[in-house]
C-alpha cells in the first residue's frame, strides 16, 4: 500500500496487548501486531543467518516455540524502555518503511494522567531519534469518543491493562472524577486460565498466555443473569496450535469476563464497572449527569464481547437510583435560541477602509480595500445582538468621531474615515440576561427523569479495539487539528506545547 502524501499524520496507538498503526484519513490502522517481544531461548536453534537478537509483534507469534517472550508495556506503562524503542524502530523503519520520517507529523494516543516525565522523554524519542517532523499526544478517550462524532460523553474504555471511566465535557477530561480500574483484558484472561485448570486443563506451552487469548477472543461472551445462565450442555473444542484439541465446557466461556461485574472473582476489593461509573458521576455537578449518562460511549478490545452492552444497561438500571433524583435538561424554545452566529453573514455591502478612509466596495464577499490593500471585514462572533457602545458622538442630529470631532455622513460606519478611530466598544458587551440562563451547563431544568431507561444512551464504535485509532484518524484529518501538531523547536522553546489544549477546535 502505498505511503500517503507527506504531512499526513501517522497514528500510533502502543496498547499493553495489540499495538495499533496506521494513517489519518483511513478507516483502520494498517499494522495491527500484539506487543510483544521475543528474544532466543536456546541459541542452538538460531542456526539461520539472518536470525535477529529481537523479535517484535507477529514474528514472536510465528515463533513463539523458541522464544523468551516478553510485553514490554503492562497495565498501560512502559516497563522495559529497550524493548519499546525496538517497538519503535520496528513501526517507523520495518513496518511503515517511510524514507522521510522528518515530512510526518505523529498523532501519538496516550492513556490519561501519563506522568510528565514519561510523555516528555517519548516526545524526545521521537523527535531526536526519529526525526518526526511535529507531534501530538491525545488521551485516548478524548479519541474514542470523537470516534463516535462527540466531545461530550461518558467514556467506558477497556483494553488489556486497565479500564477508564472517564467523563469529557466539550472534549475536555474531568479529571477529579476519573475512575481508573486495574481489570481488564488481561484479568479476563487469567480467570479464563484459572477456570480452565479448574477443569483440569491445563496448558502446557510456552505460548500458553497466546492460546489463552485466542480462546477468550474467540468464544466468550456476557450472560444477563450469571446466576442463572442459559443452559449450554455440549462442550467446545478448540484445537491447539500443534493440531491436538481440548474440550472446554461451555459455563466458563460466560463465567471468564464476569470478572468485569465481579472483581471478587479474582480476590479483588475494588469497584465493578458499572459501580465506578456511578462513582464517577458522584464526582461531578449533577446537571451533567442526564448529558453523560445519555451519552456512555464504550470503547477498547476487552469490552469486544457480546451482550457487554445489554448487561451493563441491565447493572446500570439498579445502580442509578442510587443517584437520586437526575435533573433533565432544560428544553429551551428553538425560537428563542440566540445562535452564535457570523458578522460576515449580515454584514455592510459598503465601509470606510480603517487605514485609509475610502469607502470600500464590500459586495460579493470583498473584504479588502481596493486602495490600500488593508482589511475592512474582520472576521468576528457574536451572541445574539448585544448592544453596541459606539465611540461617536451626537451634536445637533449629526454623528460626530469622538476623537477628530469630524462629522461622519454613515451611521452605520464601524470606523471614522478620517483619523481611523474605531467606533466600537472594545469592553465585552454585556450578554443579555436570557442569553445566560439559556447557556450550558443549563442551571435550569424541566423535570427529573423517571427511570434509568430514558436516560442511559449508549454509543458503540463499529469496532471496538479500533475505537482510538478510529477517533484519531478522524481527528488527525481535519484541517483544524493540523496547527496543533508542535515542532522540536516549539517543544525545545516550551515544553508546554505537548499540552495543548485541542478542545480548541471544537
Ligand atoms: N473479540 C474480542 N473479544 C474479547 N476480548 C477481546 C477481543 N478482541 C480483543 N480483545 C481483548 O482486548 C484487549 C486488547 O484490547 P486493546 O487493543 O483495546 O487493548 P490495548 O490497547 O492493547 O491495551 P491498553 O489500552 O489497556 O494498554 C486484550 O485483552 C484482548 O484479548
Ligand atoms: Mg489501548
Amino acid at each position: 500500500m502505498a505511503i500517503p502524501l507527506p504531512g499526513t499524520p501517522i497514528i500510533v496507538d502502543i496498547g499493553s496487548a495489540y499495538t495499533k498503526i496506521g494513517f489519518a484519513g483511513e478507516p483502520s490502522p494498517r499494522y495491527v501486531f500484539p506487543t510483544i517481544t521475543g528474544t532466543e531461548k536456546y541459541k542452538a536453534v538460531m542456526v539461520d543467518v539472518s536470525a535477529k537478537n529481537i523479535y517484535i509483534g507477529n514474528d514472536v507469534v510465528k515463533m513463539r516455540g523458541v522464544l523468551k517472550i516478553k510485553r514490554p508495556i503492562e497495565r498501560g506503562a512502559i516497563m522495559d524502555w529497550n524493548d519499546y524503542y525496538e517497538i519503535l524502530n520496528y513501526i517507523f523503519y520495518s513496518l511503515l518503511r517511510i524514507k522521510n520520517l522528518s515530512n510526518y507529523p505523529v498523532l501519538y494516543t496516550e492513556p490519561p494522567f501519563l506522568q510528565r516525565e514519561t510523555k516528555e522523554y517519548i516526545a524526545r524519542v521521537l523527535y531526536e531519534t526519529h526525526r518526526v517532523k511535529s507531534l501530538i499526544m491525545v488521551p485516548t478517550p478524548v479519541l474514542a469518543l470523537f470516534g463516535v462524532g462527540l466531545t461530550t460523553g461518558l467514556v467506558i474504555e477497556s483494553g488489556d491493562g486497565i479500564t477508564w471511566i472517564v467523563p469529557i465535557i466539550s472534549g475536555q477530561i474531568v479529571d477529579q472524577s476519573v475512575q481508573k480500574l486495574t481489570l481488564a483484558g488481561t484479568d479476563v484472561n487469567q480467570h479464563l486460565k484459572n477456570l480452565l485448570m479448574r477443569e483440569g486443563i491445563n496448558i502446557e506451552s510456552s505460548a500458553v498466555d497466546e492460546i489463552i487469548k485466542e480462546i477468550k477472543e474467540k468464544n466468550c461472551y456476557f450472560v444477563l443473569n450469571p446466576e442463572n445462565p442459559p443452559k449450554l450442555n455440549e462442550s467446545f473444542s478448540f484445537t491447539m496450535p500443534d493440531g491436538s484439541s481440548i474440550e472446554i465446557p461451555n459455563y466458563i466461556f460466560h463465567e471468564a469476563p464476569e470478572v468485569l461485574f465481579q472483581p471478587s472473582l479474582l480476590g479483588y476489593n475494588i469497584l465493578n464497572i458499572p459501580q465506578a461509573l456511578i462513582n464517577s458521576l458522584q464526582g461531578i455537578d449533577k446537571y451533567y449527569w442526564s448529558d453523560l449518562l445519555s451519552h456512555i460511549m464504550i470503547a477498547g478490545g476487552n469490552l469486544s464481547y457480546s451482550g457487554f452492552e445489554e448487561r451493563l444497561k441491565l447493572e446500570l438500571s439498579q445502580l442509578i437510583p442510587q443517584l437520586g433524583k437526575i435533573p433533565k435538561p432544560k428544553i429551551v424554545q428553538p425560537s428563542k435560541i440566540q445562535k452564535m452566529e457570523s458578522k460576515g453573514k449580515t454584514r455592510k455591502q459598503k465601509d470606510n477602509c480603517p487605514n485609509c478612509g475610502v469607502l470600500v466596495d464590500l459586495s460579493d464577499g470583498k473584504e479588502f480595500c481596493q486602495s490600500c490593500g488593508g482589511r475592512v471585514v474582520l472576521p468576528e462572533l457574536s451572541i445574539g445582538s448585544p448592544p453596541i457602545k459606539k465611540k461617536t458622538e451626537i451634536v445637533d442630529g449629526k454623528t460626530i468621531c469622538s476623537k477628530c470631532k469630524k462629522p461622519v455622513k454613515d451611521n452605520a460606519s464601524v470606523f471614522c474615515p478620517y483619523c481611523g478611530q474605531n467606533f466600537q466598544s472594545t469592553d465585552i458587551p454585556e450578554i443579555p440576561r436570557d442569553i445566560i440562563k439559556q447557556a450550558a451547563p443549563a442551571r435550569e431544568f424541566s423535570g427529573f427523569y423517571n427511570s434509568s431507561d430514558e436516560v442511559t444512551r449508549f454509543f458503540v464504535p463499529e469496532n471496538f479495539q479500533f475505537a482510538i485509532f478510529n477517533g484519531a484518524s478522524i481527528l488527525g484529518s481535519l484541517p483544524s487539528f493540523q496547527s496543533l501538531f508542535v515542532t522540536l523547536e516549539e517543544f525545545q522553546r516550551n515544553s508546554d506545547a505537548l499540552y495543548k489544549d485541542i478542545s480548541e477546535i471544537f
